[in-house]
This record gives C-alpha cells, structure tokens and sequence, in this order.
C-alpha cells in the first residue's frame, strides 16, 4: 500500500489559514532557504505557476505522483482562471457540486470519497499520494492519512482553519524527522502509529 501524506503549512497554534481559510499570510516565510529546501525534498508540491515562474518546472516528482485535495482549495486555483494547478500529478478535487471536470488531468470525487482514496492507495506504484487539503477534506480523511509532513511557519494566530475539521478523537503519530530553517520554520514529519 502506498501512503496518504497530508503535507501542509500551518501557523505555531496549528491553524492551516485564518478563519475563511486564506492562508496568505504564511506566503512570507517562503524564503530563499525555504523555497530551495522544498524544491530539493517536495518539488512536486509547488503548483505549475510558481514552477515555471520559478523555471523549475522540469523537476521529477520526487514523493508524489497524485495529489487529492477538496473543491474549496481547488476553488482558489479555478478563480485565477487554472483549472490544472498540479499539472504534472494526477489531480483529484471533491466535490458534489462542480459536476463535470473544468479540465481533462482532474477527475472529479462526487462520491465514497474514502472508497476513492483507498482505491488509490492499493495502487502499484512507488510514490505517495498528496492529501493537499483543506480541513474539511482532512477531516474526512483522517483515518487514511499514514503521514504527516507539517510545515510549521513562526506565527501564533489565535484562531484560523483547522488542519483538521473533525470531531475529537486522539491518534498516535511517531515524529520520524524535524528540520529547522533560519526563519523559524520547521518542517516535521510524523508516522501513523498503526
Ligand atoms: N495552509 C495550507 O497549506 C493549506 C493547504 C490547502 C488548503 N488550505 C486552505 O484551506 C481552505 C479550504 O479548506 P476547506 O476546509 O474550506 O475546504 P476543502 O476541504 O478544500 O474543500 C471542501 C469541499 O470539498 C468537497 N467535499 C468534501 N467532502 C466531500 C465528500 N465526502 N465527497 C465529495 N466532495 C466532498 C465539498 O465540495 P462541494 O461543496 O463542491 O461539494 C466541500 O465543500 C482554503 O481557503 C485554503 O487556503 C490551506
């Protein structure tokens, strides 16, 4: 079985954006070292915009090759007019409203979303699969995810998104690694303890 990685930026106190979920105000701590190190480790996860912006956008996938994320997150890429923000994965967005695909590389999840994603996971292949977000997905998915790749920015926002919209209950993770960065980032990467 390959993995669900649920890979995301988040302030100290845990929050994925502020409350309506923008989470914008992270976008700073992308620095000349943080963007390098994620270029090396995670090139995958950079949108195609920023990497033909960045020219990097011949880089191999290195963890991923699909990437399943909900209609809200998807929604921020279709409003500046991308409807393939992660066009060298194979995209996934959830949805039970956007009906037919805008473009022919994302197929649509209307329904058994658990289902869909375990189905992926039983596929042969030696990358990972991508869980981009939001809350709202994440929560759904929370008993899929096998690893947590949390990118933890210097900031204490008080209130904001969850990195998961779901009720409580407790799960054991092994913290496998921790990179530190000169800004203050921090880059965990936790195990499902299964
Ligand atoms: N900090 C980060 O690294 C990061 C990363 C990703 C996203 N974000 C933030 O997260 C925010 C969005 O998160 P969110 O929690 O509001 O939304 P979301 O999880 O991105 O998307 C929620 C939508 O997914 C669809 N969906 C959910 N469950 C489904 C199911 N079981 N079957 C089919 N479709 C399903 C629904 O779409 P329909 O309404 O169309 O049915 C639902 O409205 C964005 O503002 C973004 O900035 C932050």
């Amino acid at each position: 079985m390959r993995k669900l990685t649920y890979y995301i930026a988040c302030s100290i106190d845990g929050f994925i954006g502020d409350p309506e979920g923008d989470a914008t105000a992270m976008y700073a701590f992308v620095d000349e070292e943080f963007f390098g190190f994620l270029a090396a480790e995670y090139p995958e996860t950079i949108p195609t915009p920023g990497r033909r912006q960045m020219k990097i956008d011949d880089l191999p996938n290195k963890r991923f090759d699909t990437v399943v994320q909900g209609r809200a997150s998807y929604e921020l890429a279709l409003k500046e007019g991308i409807t393939s923000p992660y066009a060298h994965l194979r995209e996934y967005v959830a949805s039970r409203t956007l009906g037919e695909s805008p473009d022919p590389n994302v197929e649509i999840i209307a329904d058994d979303l658990v289902g869909r994603v375990r189905a992926l996971k039983a596929e042969d292949s030696g990358l990972d699969i991508y869980l981009c977000g939001g809350a709202d997905l994440a929560g759904q998915l929370v008993d899929e995810i096998d690893e947590l790749i949390i990118k933890t920015y210097p900031i204490v926002q008080g209130s904001g998104m969850p990195m998961f919209a779901s009720g409580f209950s407790i799960t054991e993770f092994t913290l496998e690694s921790t990179r530190t960065f000169g800004n203050g980032a921090l880059v965990r990467n936790y195990s499902r303890k299964r």
